[in-house]
């Protein structure tokens, strides 16, 4: 695996994330809103984000596992959940990127299910050709041609999330 070029550069990065902040503030303006960071690709994106955004908010983490290597198991369990209760409140769960959505699909049903005010999805990223299940994406950073990347929080097997840029990884050497 190596990294072959730079595919969103930090500075194209920031001015998504300073359009979908102001999008956001405007969306909910005399509200509060809980952010729910998807751990732990979106924590750099939920970073970054969350400074652009100009109404009071709160934020909450939660971990599921989908994924070893570069393919998609189906398979989604939740290995931390929420602190908080979100029932009545404003949600948007904050994504690093959608790639089949099953992830997506399955958190969503879960939340829906604890009755928040609304719930929204937030996702820097967005694979749209691969997507295999039916999931509205609220906010979307930027789509992407169907590429495994790494950088800004995503990694491969762990590695690359500390890169500044997203960069694509290929198989050759
Ligand atoms: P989905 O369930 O297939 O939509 O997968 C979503 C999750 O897989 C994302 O939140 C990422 O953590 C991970 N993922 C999907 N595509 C990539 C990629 O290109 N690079 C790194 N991680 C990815
Ligand atoms: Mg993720």
């Amino acid at each position: 695996m190596k990294i072959s070029e730079v595919l969103i550069s930090k500075e194209e990065i920031d001015a998504i994330c300073e359009r979908l902040g102001n999008q956001i503030t405007k969306d909910y303006q005399g509200k509060e809103i809980v952010l729910i960071c998807v751990l732990r690709g979106a924590i750099v994106f939920m970073a970054d984000l969350m400074r652009k955004i100009k109404v009071p908010c709160e934020i909450d983490f939660m971990s599921v596992s989908s994924y070893t290597g570069t393919k998609s198991s189906g398979d989604v369990k939740i290995v931390k959940d929420l602190e908080d209760s979100i029932e009545g409140k404003h949600v948007i769960v904050v994504e690093d990127i959608i790639d089949s959505g099953l992830t997506l699909s399955h958190l969503l049903k879960l939340l829906k299910s604890r009755n928040p005010a609304s719930l929204k999805i937030c996702a820097c990223f967005d694979k749209p050709d691969r997507r295999m299940a039916d999931v509205h994406v609220d906010y979307i950073g930027k789509q992407i041609p169907d590429e495994f990347i790494v950088g800004y929080g995503l990694d491969y097997d762990g590695h690359y999330r500390n890169l500044p840029d997203i960069c694509i990884l290929t198989e050759s050497d």
